[in-house]
């Protein structure tokens, strides 16, 4: 029997949004059903990959096959993902936000009559897939993804650089196109050396085709 394309190999995934605290009551998301992260996770078990999987708070189950770690916040995220350094891959797929509230509050904040709403001062999180990429565990390939809803290639071909990313997996979530908690995706695979444009397919086979992908540029480093 042939062994599977990724039997041996170790790969960090990240998935779903993250949740920054505001009170014990309250937090800021990033809108993210973990879907795409979670069916990469699977996929890539099933071509035989150890897969550690950083997941945010998500409602569905965890990937079949697949290790995972649930935590809530950016921070907590980038804690989990330094400890599983080193590995052969990372796919880091989470909806992380940007900005956390500087000023998480132990007890609920009150709403007083009269009184202004409260002006909630934002700090900057930490970037998970920029730590990755740049560290000297560095995995030897090193994916990250970019939804925008304007200017797709020129910011993910940015992305590329300042993330120290080998692919970024590009798609578009302008509200017409239903990506964000659906379950069909059209994505462009935008290396250093071109893109690859994907036709609009189900998350499900994106997975699938990622997986493979990743298997062969695996093969291809270790020849
Ligand atoms: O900069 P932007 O959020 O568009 O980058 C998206 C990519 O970076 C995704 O792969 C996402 O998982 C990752 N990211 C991260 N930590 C952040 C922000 C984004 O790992 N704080």
């Amino acid at each position: 029997r042939t062994p599977k394309p990724l039997s041996g190999k170790t790969i960090i995934m990240t998935s779903g949004p993250t949740h920054e605290p505001i009170d014990p009551v309250r937090y800021i998301a990033n809108r993210s059903s973990g879907k795409q992260g979670h069916a990469i996770a699977a996929a890539l078990a099933r071509l035989g990959a150890t897969v550690r999987l950083v997941s945010g708070p998500v409602n569905i189950p965890d990937p079949e096959g697949v290790s995972v770690i649930h935590v809530e916040s950016a921070r907590e995220m980038r804690d989990a993902v330094e400890q599983l350094l080193p590995a052969d891959a990372a796919v880091m797929v989470a909806a992380v936000a940007d900005w956390r509230y500087a000023n998480e509050a132990n007890e609920k904040i009150k709403k007083h009559p009269g009184e202004k709403a409260p002006a909630l001062q934002m700090v900057e999180n930490p970037d998970i897939l920029a730590g990755v990429g740049h560290s000297k565990l560095r995995p030897r390939l090193v994916i990250g993804f970019a939804a925008e809803t304007q200017d797709l290639l020129i910011n993910a071909q940015k992305k590329l650089d300042k993330k120290g990313a080998d692919w970024i997996v590009a798609n578009d979530v302008s509200h017409t196109k239903g990506v964000m908690g659906g379950d069909r995706n059209a994505v462009r695979i935008v290396t250093h050396t071109g893109v690859e444009e994907w036709p609009d397919m189900s998350k499900e086979e994106v997975a699938e085709r990622l997986a493979q992908k990743i298997a062969t540029a695996l093969q291809q480093l270790e020849a």
